[in-house]
């Protein structure tokens, strides 16, 4: 079937056969529980890399499963194209755990489509949008069409910071030598519309621990003499935002790139609607920094969100307690001039002050990742931006994203090469949500545009880039 938009254009399709062979492929790929987080799957870790390595190898690539401290890194290459530019193709093999289980229509390990969408752990981030390419480069070399150098470097610690990777980077900057790399790990703009992402945010995530008496107190025989800790807490966090929605952190606003008139205008003109984002996640406002649109917001001002809080009595009915402990974990989006270690030294610094009285507060770091904005006058995002118009008929809109992925800085920082980031998901999607879904037409326009990338690539030697 053809789909004709106004413009008369002939959106390209997939071929059935290989519809079906991608998506079952993809299915066995999901099925494994890789859950980068969580120790009881160490052993899912190595079945999904392994899995990963013979397919590239049975591509014709020359492939292998690499340790690392943490969980194996795949890294293959296909080098026969000399004088032909060579192209990084990065993504994540691990996925977020699961819970809560209960929230899931369908178990999140057994892949299930339903109205088009295939629902299970993993489906859009990243497994989805990464085997895309694998299979954007299968439908390249069946047509005989392949002349461009591929290398595939897939992950297994993505979601929980990319240690490891940062040190294998490091130490091997030649064999991961290339002209380009490409990521599809996040979201486009809209279902209509194809996107070039041009930055991410970075982040500093802590978690915030305070302490009150030694023991656990009864409320009767010391409340109103005791210091409580769940009450100092929430205390804290209220204190770290103004009411104009704007972050109190000493210094944490020093140094920011601020957004170009350019580009709030590029930004004012995207097809978007609060109504309708309020819509979609069920609030009927939204909050945020005052003086900035939600675009704006989302993609070039930095946040602070708690993402987590406990302490005292959580179980059925009541108990009559005050906790000695409470705590919480908060997740500080970053952007461009905020660099992460600073970030996190200014909050430990900060935090300790507004511990009220007869408490003491300790703030520890967990992790963080360095914001990026990519420079959009380059080839291989041109070539990009032609690939997306030749799947969906209209050129990309060029956004940013308000996610993270701290290792594209360190691909900058260290091979030296741009970063394209085209991504085929959707928020709608719900990546780290129970129900993670991936349409398979996303994933099926992802492995044309992936093809259609890698064919754009191959046109050009390398001296004309
Ligand atoms: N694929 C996401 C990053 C992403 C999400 C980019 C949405 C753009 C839009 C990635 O897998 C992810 O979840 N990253 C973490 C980073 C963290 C674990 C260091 C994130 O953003 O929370
Ligand atoms: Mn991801
Ligand atoms: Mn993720």
């Amino acid at each position: 079937m053809t789909v004709l938009n106004q413009t008369g254009f002939v959106q390209p399709t997939l071929p059935d056969a290989e519809q079906v062979s991608a998506n079952a492929e993809l299915f066995e790929l999901l099925r494994i529980p890789s859950v980068s987080a969580d120790p009881a799957h160490t052993a899912d870790m190595r079945r999904a890399a392994d899995f990963l390595q013979r397919k590239l190898s049975a591509l014709g690539f020359t492939a292998r499963v690499e340790d690392t401290a943490g969980h194996p890194v795949v890294y293959a290459d296909h080098l026969k194209a000399p004088g032909k530019p060579t192209v990084l193709i990065y993504g994540h093999y691990d996925v977020q755990p699961e819970a809560p289980i209960h929230e899931w229509k369908t178990p999140p390990f057994e892949p299930t489509v339903r109205e088009g969408r295939l629902y299970a752990r993993g489906a859009t981030d990243d497994k989805g949008q990464v085997y895309a390419h694998v299979r954007g480069v299968q439908h390249l070399l069946e047509a005989g069409e392949l002349t461009v150098n591929v290398k595939f470097l897939i992950e297994g610690e993505e979601e929980v910071g990319s240690h490891n990777l940062d040190t294998y980077l490091r130490e091997k900057a030649q064999q991961l030598a290339c002209d380009v790399i490409v990521i599809s790990d996040g979201s486009r703009f809209g279902p209509d519309t194809p996107t070039v992402t041009y930055g991410l945010r970075g982040l500093s995530y802590i978690e915030v621990h305070v302490q009150g008496a030694r023991r656990d107190l009864h409320s009767g025989s010391y409340g109103g003499a005791a210091p409580n800790p769940i009450g100092a807490l929430a205390e804290i966090i209220s204190k770290l935002k103004d009411d104009s929605g704007r972050v109190t952190i000493p210094g944490f606003y020093d140094g920011i790139d601020e957004l170009t008139q350019a580009e709030r205008d590029m930004w004012a003109g995207l097809p978007h609607s609060d109504a309708e984002f309020a819509a979609s996640i069920g609030v009927p406002e939204l909050p945020g920094e005052a003086g900035y649109t939600t675009l704006e917001r989302l993609w070039a001002r930095p946040t602070l969100d708690v993402n987590g809080i406990w302490g005292g009595y959580q179980g059925e009915g009541s108990k009559t307690v005050i906790a000695a402990k409470a705590g919480a974990k908060i997740s500080m989006r970053l952007v461009p001039g905020q660099d992460p270690e600073r970030i996190t030294r200014l909050a430990q610094e900060y935090i300790p002050t507004l511990a009220p009285a007869g408490t003491s507060v300790e703030v520890k770091a967990l992790h963080g990742g360095q914001p990026v904005k990519i420079d959009l006058d380059n080839p291989y995002v041109r070539a990009a931006g032609r690939a997306l118009e030749s799947v969906y008929g209209k050129a990309p809109a060029y956004t940013r994203g308000g996610g993270s992925i701290p290792i594209v800085a360190t691909f900058r920082e260290v091979l030296k090469a741009p970063v394209v980031l085209v991504d085929f998901g959707l928020n709608e999607d719900a990546p780290h949500s129970p129900n993670e879904s991936f349409a398979l037409k996303d994933y099926h326009n992802g492995i044309l545009t992936s093809a259609a990338m890698l064919r754009e690539l191959g046109l050009r030697n390398l001296a004309d880039v």
